[in-house]
């Protein structure tokens, strides 16, 4: 393994502990930890010192072991603590308290701190392979993977302790701490970033009841919002139509109704931020007059309203882009070719655009799952496989990141 030991000098890593049999194996990841320069809190369940003592703990990191969620008087540890640390390792992870962080269970300091945390969490489980490929615990992992914030590896397979063979090992330790490494890295590679991203289908009022819009939810760009905060942006501007969607944490969320609202917001923001991402579907066509009362039946409604083509705001963004900015649009489309994706990339000076097919119920439009095309600017293509839109999230902000860096 060629571990750079340097990415972990001055990191804060808590590291949990929970009451496996494989709980002494965390002495010596605590150790590894310390040596590489890490400030390292250990922080245990109060089951897990049925298995080892704290004191052995603080021993090796230098750092007072946590146990109990109610002894301190000062501190507001269950938050203070996971918000001020770069990264969150379990090791081990017992089936029970995998559990409780799917459940969003509190009912002590580690899980506590676990739920809030706003770093990555990698959970190296420990158990029993009945324990460990129970579908219940199964579904809890799942759960766990696709919320984005949650990191596995391991179990590997060899002899339990229970005396029986089978899947449930602790990973290695090297390989949990070469995890460790590469999530500290990713944790932070949006690092002083200044990033806005749009969400929503606008709404284009004909009168004051009565609007012309679209399907989209929103959903895809407060996942690419929630995934830019954690992975270390400045700042995230996320001009919002929809309302019904929870506030992505550590995001200034600005709400607009129509495309002119989302316009202004932009004309704000944008020429001071590094990255953009239209992930709006901003209306084609507007009503030609918005009249300020409601259009009554007796009025003859359609012989009043009549539609023009709406300004293209992504085009009007690639013709501001300053140099040192990066422009990433969204395509939905019903059935389309990378080619026709690339066409228009050239045709309006944008980084890079994200397509999607709508014509699919099982994806796009209102769905908790994308399957997407990133097309970039030099014809490189990748194609991301259907998954729910935070983890789809990651992988285009994988492609802007690794773009920004070839740049
Ligand atoms: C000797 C012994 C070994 C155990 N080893 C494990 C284990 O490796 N993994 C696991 O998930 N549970 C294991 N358990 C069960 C947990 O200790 C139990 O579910 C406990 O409630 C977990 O508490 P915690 O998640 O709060 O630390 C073990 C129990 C005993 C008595």
């Amino acid at each position: 393994m060629v571990l750079n030991k340097s990415v972990f000098l001055k990191k804060k890593i808590v590291l949990g502990i929970t009451a496996s049999i494989a709980a002494y194996k965390a002495a010596s990841i605590c150790s590894r930890l310390a040596d590489m320069g890490a400030d390292v809190v250990p922080v245990m369940t109060p089951n897990a010192l049925n298995f080892i003592t704290p004191i052995t703990f603080s021993s090796i990191s230098g750092n007072k072991t946590i146990v109990e969620q109610f002894a301190n008087e000062k501190k507001i540890y269950h938050i203070s603590l996971s918000h001020s640390a770069d990264i969150f390792l379990i090791a081990p992870a017992s089936a029970d308290t995998i559990s409780k962080l799917s459940y969003g269970i509190c009912d002590n300091l580690l899980a506590t701190s676990a739920v809030s945390a706003t770093c990555p969490v990698l959970i190296a489980p420990a158990m029993n392979e009945s324990m460990y490929l129970n579908p219940i615990i199964q579904k809890n992992i799942l759960r766990l993977r696709k919320s984005g914030k949650y990191f596995f590896i391991g179990p590997k397979s060899g002899n339990l302790a229970c005396g029986e063979k089978g899947l449930g090992r602790l990973e290695d330790e090297d390989i949990i701490i070469e995890r460790l490494g590469e999530l500290l890295n990713y944790s932070s590679d949006l690092k002083g970033k200044k990033i806005v991203i749009t969400a929503g289908g606008t709404r284009e009022f004909i009168d004051t009841v009565r609007y012309i819009s679209n399907r989209s939810s929103g959903k895809m760009g407060y996942a690419l919002a929630e995934e830019a905060y954690f992975r270390g942006a400045e700042k995230v501007i996320l001009i919002s139509t929809v309302r019904n969607l929870p506030q992505p944490y550590g995001v200034d969320v600005k709400y607009v109704e129509d495309s002119s609202g989302m316009k202004k917001v932009l004309d704000k923001y944008y020429s001071t931020n590094d990255v953009a991402v239209m992930a709006a579907a901003v209306s084609d066509i507007i009503p030609l007059k918005k009249y300020n009362f409601k259009l009554k039946k007796k009025n003859d409604i359609l012989s009043r309203i009549s539609f023009k083509e709406n300004e293209n705001i992504l085009k009007y963004l690639a013709k501001e882009k300053k140099k040192n900015q990066y422009l990433v649009g969204f395509a939905a489309e019903s059935g389309y070719n990378s080619r026709d994706v690339l066409e228009k990339i050239k045709d309006k000076n944008i980084d890079m655009i994200v397509a999607n097919d709508i014509s699919r119920e099982d994806i796009g439009m209102e769905s908790d799952y994308n399957e997407v095309d990133i097309v970039r600017q030099d014809g490189a293509v990748k194609k991301l496989a259907r998954d729910k839109k935070r983890i789809i999230a990651r992988g285009i902000w994988d492609e802007i990141v690794k773009s920004l860096t070839e740049r």
